[in-house]
Order: C-alpha cells, then sequence, then structure tokens
C-alpha cells in the first residue's frame, strides 16, 4: 500500500521550521513556546487525518483511530522535543512518519479491527531539564512527582502537576516506532533498513572536582590545587578507558562549567558530565567502574576533591522478540531485507518496553550525522521507512 511520499517531507519541513534557531538547526524544549507551537500542528494533522485526539496529563499527544475488536492499542510515534540545534528528522520522522502511515491505512482499509494510535510524546531529549524520557516514564506511571522548576513551566502551559499520574496506561499492546540511526552503521554497509535488537545501557553521571582559585600570577605551578588541570585529565583517561574496552563501549563529557570562570583566576571548581553506553549490562558497569576509579586515583594526586553523582541510569533493553519478526516480515513484504543491530542512542520504546510489547525501524543517517543540523535521510530511505511502518500496523491492526 502505498503513503504520500511529498506529503510525508512536506511535514517533515513544516515541523522543522517550527524552532528553527538563526545559527541552524531546530530547538523545541519541552513546554517552551515553539514546543507548544509544534504540538498543536501535528494535533491538526491527526486530527485531519480522522483521529479523535487528546492530551494527557503532562502534554502527550494523542489520535486514536478505534477499533471495531476493541482491547488494547497499537501506537506508534516518537518524541517531539529536540536537543539545541537538533536536526529534521530525531522524534519528527517517527510521528510524522506514523500518521502517514496511520492516514493512509484509514484511507485504504477502512476502521481497524484493533485501536490504533499515534502518539507525540511531549519529551525524551532532556535538553531542557535534567529529566529525559518524561513523557514515556509518564506513560508507564514511573513519574514520582515534578520537581518545582518543571512543575512551573507544566502549569504555564496549563497542565497540573498533581494529574501526573493519570497520564499511565495499560492497554497498549505494542508500541512501534520509525526512528533514523543517528550513526554510520546502516550507511556505510549500504543496508537500507534495520530492526532494532536493543538499546544500549545508559549512564549519566556529574562529577564535582574542586580544587582552590588562587591568583594565576602569583601561585607557582606546584602549589597550585588547579580544579581544571585535574579535570582535563580525567577527561583523557576517561577517552583512553572507552578506547581501551573497545567497541561497542563509548564515553562522552558534553558538558563542563569552571568556576570561578576567570581569565586571571586558577579554577576552583569544576562540574562535568560523563554519558556511558554499553550494550551488555556488564559492560556498561565495567566501564563505569574504571572511569571511577581513575578519576579518584586522579584527584588524590592533584590534591582535589571529587564527587561523582549518578544522574541516571537506564539498563539495556531488548526489543520484543514477537516484534522484531513481525517488522522484519514487513520489511520483507515491502521488498528489502532489514539486518538488526543494537542501537546506540536511547529511545522512548526502551522506557515503554516495561509495559508493552516494543519494536523499532531505522533507516540510514546520511554521513551518520545527528543531534546536529546537517542530520538528514534520503528521500527514499524516509519512504521505504515509512512503507514499512506502515505494512507492520496493517499486520498488526487489521
Ligand atoms: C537521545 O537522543 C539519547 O540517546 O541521548
Ligand atoms: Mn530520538
Ligand atoms: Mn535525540
Amino acid at each position: 500500500m502505498g503513503i504520500d511520499p511529498a506529503l510525508l517531507e512536506r511535514r517533515l519541513d513544516e515541523l522543522y521550521v517550527i524552532g528553527a534557531e538563526p545559527d541552524g538547526g531546530a530547538y523545541r524544549p519541552l513546554y517552551g513556546p515553539a514546543w507548544a507551537t509544534a504540538v498543536e500542528r501535528v494535533e491538526r494533522w491527526l486530527k485531519d487525518a480522522g483521529l479523535r485526539t487528546r492530551r494527557d496529563a503532562v502534554g502527550n499527544l494523542w489520535g486514536r483511530a478505534e477499533g471495531t475488536d476493541g482491547g488494547k492499542s497499537i501506537v506508534t510515534g516518537s518524541h517531539i522535543d529536540t536537543v539545541r540545534h537538533g536536526g529534521r528528522l530525531d522524534g519528527a520522522l517517527g510521528i510524522v512518519a506514523g500518521l502517514t502511515a496511520v492516514e493512509s491505512l484509514l484511507k485504504a482499509k477502512g476502521k481497524p479491527r484493533r485501536t490504533l494510535e499515534v502518539v507525540a510524546i511531549c519529551e525524551e531529549e532532556g535538553s531542557r531539564f535534567a529529566t529525559n524520557f518524561w513523557g514515556s516514564r509518564a506513560i508507564t506511571g514511573t513519574i514520582d512527582s515534578a520537581d518545582p522548576e518543571i512543575a512551573a513551566a507544566m502549569r504555564e502551559r496549563g497542565l497540573d502537576p498533581a494529574r501526573i499520574a493519570t497520564a499511565a496506561r495499560d492497554d497498549i499492546d505494542t508500541f512501534v516506532e520509525l526512528h533514523i540511526e543517528q550513526g554510520a552503521v546502516l550507511e556505510s554497509s549500504g543496508t537500507p533498513l534495520a530492526v532494532v535488537s536493543a538499546i544500549v545501557g545508559t549512564a549519566q553521571l556529574e562529577v564535582t572536582v574542586s580544587g582552590q582559585p588562587d591568583h594565576a600570577g602569583t601561585t607557582p605551578m606546584d602549589l597550585r590545587r588547579d580544579a581544571l588541570a585535574g579535570a582535563a585529565a580525567m577527561l583523557h583517561a576517561i577517552e583512553s578507558i572507552a578506547k581501551s574496552l573497545g567497541k561497542p563501549a563509548v564515553a562522552t563529557v558534553g558538558k563542563l562549567a569552571v568556576e570561578p570562570d576567570q581569565i586571571n583566576v586558577v579554577p576552583g571548581m569544576v562540574v562535568f558530565t560523563i554519558d556511558l553506553r554499553h550494550s551488555d549490562l556488564g559492560g556498561r558497569r565495567a566501564l563505569e567502574e574504571r572511569i571511577r576509579s581513575l578519576c579518584t586515583t586522579i584527584s588524590q594526586e592533584r590534591r582535589l576533591g571529587i564527587a561523582i553523582r549518578t544522574l541516571q541510569e537506564k539498563p539495556p533493553v531488548a526489543m520484543h522478540p514477537d516484534v522484531r519478526a513481525l517488522l522484519a516480515r514487513a520489511a520483507k513484504e515491502c521488498g528489502v531485507q532489514a539486518t538488526e543491530m543494537v542501537s546506540g542512542a536511547g529511545h522512548d520504546a526502551q522506557i515503554l518496553a516495561a509495559r508493552c510489547k516494543v519494536g523499532m525501524l531505522f533507516v540510514p543517517s546520511i554521513g551518520g550525522r545527528s543531534h546536529c543540523p546537517e542530520e538528514a535521510t534520503s528521500p527514499k530511505h524516509l519512504e521505504l521507512g515509512t512503507r514499512v511502518l506502515t505494512k507492520s500496523l496493517e499486520m498488526l491492526a487489521y
């Protein structure tokens, strides 16, 4: 069954303009004005496609086509928020493709047997607040409360933080998400499509290194306790450890703040983050253990204080075997042999897996670029991914 590739591209363009930044990319942080405009736009598309829409307590947007047999829902979608200078496809593709797929199924085949839903998940990236998977965690009923900053942002959007628990769903049977790979594995092997086998485990740490702020001109090198020089040695060690453990271990220091951040003062304090990933829980723990231990040793050698705090920790999550098999069959019916691969990026599917069967499809990212304005996928791969998604939803819901 056909989908309209021009409509798919047009909708992706329309979303990408919302939150466009003057220096490139788009930024749609949770509950901000661009986020709200994007949600409204998708809501209009869902309504035009004949879906019944509603927003839940955290602002996840749902579009529903009631099934004739009732029962639990078949859901597709992705997240509507973006990182800063985000690309055109991360999250947006899963929503636009899901909507386009369901719309074409309804047009061609009428009412589904199983209830079909498209969801625009309010937040996954953690790019505004120190929370990620906010939307999918609300759906799985695992948010205890909103911290005051998030609660204030919710109220500004007319959402009541006291009602978060009402966003929980126990009536989803299967969640299927189409996403870009965000790496170069598919492109470099000339593979047009992958079924995700598992999503890597992640730990995010915050390291505070404390030394002593002193005058940059009068303090001899041997009397300094320079927090930034210590942090630099730690960064170097972190990179070396991840490299020496080998693939698929990765470690990234993406944020660093220096105190007092003055040209003529020896840095007294540095706070930086570490994002650690590995497809195997044991591998991820070994990576973390070695990093913690080496950073501590470096701090001792340099007479610095160190505190390492876990911001969040997520185990690797396997996609459901039945959904993996179904996605592979759908790909075959669309004339492609999909490979299987592990996702190095985090996705809502890994959270939703606690409550329903989940599966994911990947299409190639040109040059492996993502989380940047250059993020792109060829139109033929976007169309292929959407066609396979459509076929999968047809197999699940009709
Ligand atoms: C989300 O994009 C993540 O993998 O951190
Ligand atoms: Mn994403
Ligand atoms: Mn992302």
